[in-house]
């Protein structure tokens, strides 16, 4: 029966020293047929069972054992990403990465310690992805408006260390309660720092936990006004403007700058806004506060949006005021990822 890769592994070197292609194919065939029972079969057995079925295949047995020392070679060599531990021999199994600009999410994560509570969170979908794709197990991740902690769920669940900041001291307090809730398999450190992140001085904040870089940064800000989170004037969602949003947003931008080693990834999570019959694309503006700071543009990821329960019990009236005031209902936002060069 099959056990796991090792087995497998090693089931394929056996073959290697068999002179009838006819044995090989009987062999690979029962190893197909045993293929249902490897663990991890949801994200695996589909692209190693087509490997298989290219062996049994294979015309002569030289090409059925190529394929095979193919095989065993992407189980023992690991060649992982620059920035990640996606083993790349094994690319095809990781259909559950997106590699798309477009990301239609619909069911939001709620295992584990994920609830859907806070209003303003974002889907669990959205650390997973990057904290895969950009980070290591064992590296640094930082958030400045942590929110309900979200990301630091993620970080515990993916072996990733991780501090998030966020201004409002219930919400802090949600947030520490939120990560206690998940377990903590590959022990790492996730810090919640009560503060403003546009004044705090993160540089001293890392230098308590000894660190001094982080490998990944994330940021989920207000969008400027839509969501009311506090009365706090430190709030950006309180900013008078959007010249002070932008403003106060660009701050923390500075200020968690020099702390992304080189090369490394920022992700920030925004939407636009619609206000005295116009479209404010706060999204683009966002991305332009970014730039300005000198970063590179490596992708702009289009999200749908999931309705909030208000709007969902309003959707007619909507429809009829778009009809009406000659707009489109927002279903997008926008993730855009940059590079620190
Ligand atoms: C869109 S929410 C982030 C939600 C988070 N991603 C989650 O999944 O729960 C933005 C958060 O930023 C916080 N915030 C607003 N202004 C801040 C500031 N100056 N410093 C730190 N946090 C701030 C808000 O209190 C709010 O919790």
């Amino acid at each position: 029966m099959i056990k796991s890769y090792q087995h497998i592994t090693g089931e394929l070197n056996t073959l290697l020293n068999e002179k009838n292609l006819k044995k090989i194919k009987s062999r690979i065939s029962f190893l197909k047929k045993e293929l249902t029972d490897l663990q991890d079969k949801k994200n695996n057995s589909e692209y190693l069972s087509r490997d298989l079925d290219q062996i049994y295949e294979a015309h002569t047995i030289e090409r059925a054992k190529y394929y095979i020392k193919r095989l065993v070679r992407s189980f023992s060599e690991i060649k992982t990403g620059k920035h990640n531990d996606l083993n790349l021999n094994r690319w095809k199994e990781y259909n559950d990465i997106i590699t798309d600009s477009i990301w239609i999410l619909d069911k939001r994560d709620k295992s584990g310690a994920h609830n859907g509570g806070y209003w303003g969170n974002f889907i669990p979908q959205i650390p997973n992805q990057f904290l895969r794709r950009y980070t290591k197990k064992g590296e640094w991740v930082l958030d400045p408006f942590l929110g309900s902690g979200t990301t630091l769920i993620e970080c515990k669940r993916l072996g990733r260390n991780g501090i998030g900041v966020e201004l409002l001291p219930k919400i802090s307090v949600l947030a520490e309660k939120n990560i206690s809730k998940e377990e903590n398999p590959f022990n790492v450190k996730t810090e919640v720092i009560n503060a403003d992140s546009t004044k705090l001085d993160f540089k001293s904040e890392l230098k308590k936990i000894n660190i001094k870089t982080v490998q990944f940064l994330i940021m989920h800000p207000p969008y400027w006004d839509i969501i009311k989170f506090s009365e706090n004037k430190d709030d950006l969602s309180n900013a008078k403007n959007l010249k002070e949003f932008l403003s106060r947003f660009g701050e923390i931008v500075d200020r968690t700058y020099p702390l992304l080693d080189k090369g490394r990834y920022f992700a920030v999570v925004i939407g636009d806004k619609y206000s005295a019959g116009e479209w404010i694309p706060l999204g683009f503006y966002t991305m332009q506060e970014v730039l300005k700071r000198g970063y590179k543009l490596k992708s702009t990821i289009v999200k749908n949006f999931e309705e909030t329960k208000g709007k969902r019990s309003q959707k007619e009236l909507w429809r009829y005021r778009a009809l009406a005031g000659g707009f489109y209902i927002f279903k997008h936002e926008y993730i855009f990822l940059f590079q620190k060069v």
